[in-house]
């Protein structure tokens, strides 16, 4: 029998909520299918940093390097803990410290979730993000100065508003050739195994960003001149951001630099009817585990009222077992989060209902137990 070790962290908020009833669905899908799971959890986040004064022991980079996958709710209580702190200490920690350089979000939007377009229709929507995540504008480098500090000597007279300012920040965004080409990769190889349009299309800003985004292009170049089967195309990420609006079905795969990314993945969440219903997953090249986590935060203000819908962290787990090789598990539980979610009778208030967060994961649980029971 398999049996995967699972690091669990619930994080802060809403994330513990939607964890326990990602759990439970992996528990009961385990049964069914046979295969074990040993899920050990870790109590990290704002609370552990207000006893701890930080958001994670120092060698939790090591603990977690020893489970197979890592499953996170959500982090971040902006009245206890600076974002930056937080997120810095806990997300960014743990994509940077297992160089988890692939973000993928899939956008397949659920009959019966809310739905924002008068067109195209929903089930004409099937794409997925592919976002790099270890590099770009999230590297953290740079910092904030005097106007007359020396660090920022050479940039002090670009403009005349420089000059006038107390302080100046510098945030430096970092583009490698080998970080492009490894998420380019793996965004035409995704592209091939979904075999729908065989498309991939690149989110760039060459025209404002000169250095990084040329960079980037060149590569896109070179990668898709190793896939002709796929058709590559690029655009601009403003012109693109209006595309996930009025074209998303001419979409199949994005590939996208880090900020990029997150924000139009965030405008992707809108079409799956909210960030509640967004998966998303930080994959590794197979070294180190992968961290799955859905695409929401802490969402302080409903936490604790058990009303948050798990279906985002339910489709993370699909996810997650995909990457296991737990295909049939997998199947069973994006199935029966999806049949929830259209018959309708279970509802979280985000979708019109008044069902609780565990009433939700009950009826995946026993949807999901009944499809891996059939097979
Ligand atoms: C996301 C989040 C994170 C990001 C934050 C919490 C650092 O917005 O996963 O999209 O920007 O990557
Ligand atoms: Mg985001």
């Amino acid at each position: 029998m398999a049996r995967y070790r699972i690091a669990a962290i619930g994080g802060d908020g809403i994330g513990p909520e939607v964890v326990g009833e990602a759990l439970r669905v992996l528990d009961v899908v385990a049964d069914v299918l046979g295969f074990g799971c040993g899920v050990e959890r870790f109590p990290w986040g704002c609370g552990y940093y207000e006893s701890h004064g930080h958001m994670m022991p120092g060698d939790a980079i090591e603990l977690l390097s020893r489970f197979d996958a890592i499953y996170l709710g959500a982090v971040g209580m902006p009245s206890v803990v600076p974002e930056e702190v937080a997120l810095r200490g806990v997300v960014l920690a743990i994509r940077f410290g297992f160089d988890q350089f692939a973000n993928v979000r899939p956008v397949k939007p659920l009959a019966g979730a809310p739905y924002p377009l008068a067109r195209p229709d929903a089930s004409e929507i099937d794409f997925v993000v592919v976002r790099e995540a270890t590099e770009g504008m999230y590297l953290g480098l740079g910092g904030r100065y005097p106007a007359d500090a020396p660090e920022v000597a050479e940039i002090a007279g670009l403009r005349a508003v420089f000059g006038r300012s107390r302080e100046l920040a510098v945030q430096t965004g970092v583009y490698s050739e080998a970080g492009c080409r490894r998420i380019m990769e793996r965004a035409f190889r995704l592209a091939e195994e979904r075999g729908r349009l065989g498309q991939v299309t690149s989110a760039t800003k060459a025209n404002a960003m000169g250095h990084g985004m040329t960079l980037w292009n060149d590569v896109f170049d070179e990668v898709a001149r190793g896939h002709r089967d796929v058709k590559a195309e690029w655009q601009n990420v403003d012109a693109l951001a209006m595309r996930f609006v009025a074209r998303p079905e001419t979409l199949d795969v994005v590939v996208a630099p880090n900020l990029f990314g997150d924000i139009l993945t965030d405008l992707s969440a809108s079409l799956l009817g909210g960030l509640g219903f967004a998966p998303s997953a930080n994959l590794t090249d197979g070294h180190w585990p992968s961290m799955f986590e859905p695409c929401h935060g802490s969402a302080p203000d409903i936490a604790g009222q058990g009303i948050a819908n798990p279906t985002a962290a339910l489709l993370t787990l699909a996810m997650m077992l995909e990457d296991l090789g737990e295909e049939a598990a997998a199947r069973a539980v994006e199935a029966g989060v999806r049949k929830v979610v259209a018959e309708g009778r279970v509802r979280t208030p985000d979708m019109g209902g008044a069902a609780s967060t565990a009433e939700m994961g009950e009826a995946v649980a026993e949807a999901a137990a009944g499809l891996a029971a059939q097979g």
